[in-house]
């Protein structure tokens, strides 16, 4: 399996008033083709601010140091003119929370139709149509309508579904999910894991999921990378990780997953 993308000692550090503070320390990893790695940690391990650091859209002040590179390319550094290129075509990015990245003013077609312009051209036209094919693929019914609702219209569940439509319009390499299903209830949960884990299937596409909860890890990634304050703690095949932690915290993760065979309170 060939890499796709390479981060080699990713450190972030803020400036504060009591010195530097590392939120992100020697962070490596890949992303292989085909390939669904699971970020896990806490609150505060630095899972966001990984993802983040990989776009280019840390919170001013913050500085880095390491490699990110996505087929070759060095991204670490790199102009905010030459990550803007980046950002939405070759990797994009779906965050917790839909309702604060999506414009309430817009219909969704002319968001995901704009996001495919700005990357790819074309007419108005077949942007359009670029879109209903995109809201079809995420499994939004009747998407020749829909394509001109409005972001209230959609349930949360759908909402996520557009977002994740938005994101692959253009056929990224890398995509990022940043817990993308913490605001949902549990059975949409599910539907919207599933429906990731077939598009990654069917496009290909290299997949950076990042969640709190481990036993959404083990029905989606190959690969797991556990974070603690910023420290990389463990990082091996999800098999692995599951069946031979070798460290006390992955082992204490682990042990918090209810699991089916589990006894059920009476
Ligand atoms: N602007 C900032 N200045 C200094 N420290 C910051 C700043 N923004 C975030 N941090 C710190 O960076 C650390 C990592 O934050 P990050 O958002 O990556 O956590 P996370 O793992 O994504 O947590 P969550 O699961 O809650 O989303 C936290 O300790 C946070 O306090
Ligand atoms: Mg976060």
């Amino acid at each position: 399996m060939s890499d796709l993308f390479i981060v080699d000692d990713l450190t972030v550090t803020f400036p504060t008033s009591r010195g530097p503070v590392e939120v992100v320390k020697n962070l490596s990893f890949t992303v292989g083709r085909d390939d669904t790695l699971g970020i896990v940690g806490e609150s505060g391990s630095g899972k966001s601010m990984t993802a983040l650091a990989v776009l280019g859209l840390l919170p001013r002040g913050a500085q880095t140091s390491g490699s990110v590179r996505l087929d070759g390319t060095e991204l670490l550094g790199k102009s905010e003119r030459d990550l803007r290129a980046v950002r939405g075509n070759a990797i994009s990015m779906v965050f917790q929370d839909p309702l604060s990245s999506l414009n309430p003013y817009y219909t969704v077609g002319l968001q995901i139709s704009e996001m495919y312009q700005t990357h790819q051209g074309g007419s108005r036209r077949a942007a359009k149509q670029v879109a209903i094919e995109a809201l079809e693929r995420v499994g939004i019914p009747d998407p020749e309508r829909r394509v001109d609702h409005y972001p209230h219209q959609f349930s949360g569940g759908q909402r996520q579904r557009v977002m994740i439509a938005m994101a692959l319009c253009c056929s990224p390499s890398l995509l990022i999910a940043d817990e993308p299903t913490t605001a949902l209830d549990v059975t949409v949960q599910a539907q919207i894991l599933e429906l990731l884990a077939e598009l990654q299937s069917t496009t290909g596409t290299g997949m950076i999921f990042i969640t709190h909860d481990l036993a959404v890890i083990s029905s989606i990634a190959q690969r797991v990378l556990v974070m603690r304050e910023g420290d990389p703690v463990e990082y091996g095949t999800a098999e692995q990780v599951f069946s031979d932690p070798q460290h006390e915290y992955t082992r204490m993760l682990l042990d918090a997953v209810p699991r089916i065979d589990d006894e059920v309170p009476a």
